[in-house]
């Protein structure tokens, strides 16, 4: 067993009357590529939000590197931001910076180095995800899978040791996907990155997880290695991997908030 990296114990949030989180547990170790799956609308967001001390759980627990950090403060909370890197579900740049400086901003605000130095570790991130000529373009001038490379050159930019990702793989096409999936895979391989993915989609999760963690109607229906979900002998569980349009999901939860979202999807 590795170290623990990233820890949730019994996480409990309710917005009103409506339980999204109830009670999630799970454990991510150091180096590993764990993977939050869950059907739209299970509370995948909500938790992430709470991972990264964006949002307070109503109780529970979070570590990050052996940190609990739903009770910190917020000068405490900069300081634990500082170890991990965050790409959200949109590409979130700026429009009127180039590539290299939207890249050079967490690097600017947080540390006192000079121009010379960052624009050397901008070059850098900007090779690591495959853009090093792209620097002085516009987000308006690149294609949206260029976009979310960009912005995971900057949620690295400070070499953190967590990247957290949103539904990371959203309106890409295939070929992009996979292409953000290997560079995932990369930052575990060649710089010992520990990662959380948040999504949806089966094929992608199934590529890079380490761990797989199942979200179903705010509790975790399975949490273990992606050969053991595969295996699951849980009907809502396989329904979900194998995207089967009829079975017990729709029966079992009828009226929940899954059906409700898979009501307003189509
Ligand atoms: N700030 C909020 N206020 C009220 N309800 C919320 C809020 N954020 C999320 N929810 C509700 O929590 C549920 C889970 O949302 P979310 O975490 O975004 O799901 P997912 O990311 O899995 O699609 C949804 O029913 C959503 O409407
Ligand atoms: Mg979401």
């Amino acid at each position: 067993m590795g170290k623990p990296m990233i820890v949730a114990n019994e996480v409990r949030k309710s917005f009103g009357k409506h339980e999204v989180l109830k009670g999630v547990s799970f454990e991510i170790e150091e180096g590993k590529v764990g993977v939050v799956m869950g059907p739209s609308g299970c509370g995948k967001s909500t938790l992430l939000r709470i991972l990264i001390g964006a949002d307070r759980p109503d109780s529970g627990e979070v570590f990050l590197d052996g940190e609990e950090i739903t009770r910190m403060d917020e000068e405490q909370l900069n300081k634990v931001r500082l170890k991990f890197g965050m790409l959200f579900q949109g590409s979130a740049l700026l429009n009127s910076m180039t590539v290299a400086e939207n890249v050079s901003l967490p690097i600017r605000q947080h540390t006192p180095l000079p121009p010379e130095t960052i624009d050397i570790m901008v070059k850098l991130k900007l090779e690591m995800v495959g853009l090093r000529n792209a620097e002085s373009l516009l987000p308006a001038e690149i294609s949206g899978g260029m976009k979310k490379r960009v912005s995971l050159a900057r949620a690295i930019a400070l070499d953190p040791k967590i990247v957290f990702y949103d539904e990371p793989s959203a309106g890409l096409d295939p070929v992009m996907v996979a292409v953000i999936d290997a560079l995932v895979m990369d930052l575990r391989d060649k710089i010992k990155v520990t990662s959380l993915v948040v999504t949806h989609e089966m094929t992608s999760a199934f590529r890079i997880a380490d761990h797989m963690v199942m979200l179903h109607e705010g509790t975790v229906l399975s949490s273990g290695p992606p050969e053991e979900i595969r295996k699951s002998d849980n009907g809502i569980l396989q329904q979900f991997i194998k995207g089967e349009a009829d079975g017990p999901i729709p029966l079992k939860v009828a009226g929940s908030d899954y059906e409700k979202a898979i009501l307003q999807e189509e």
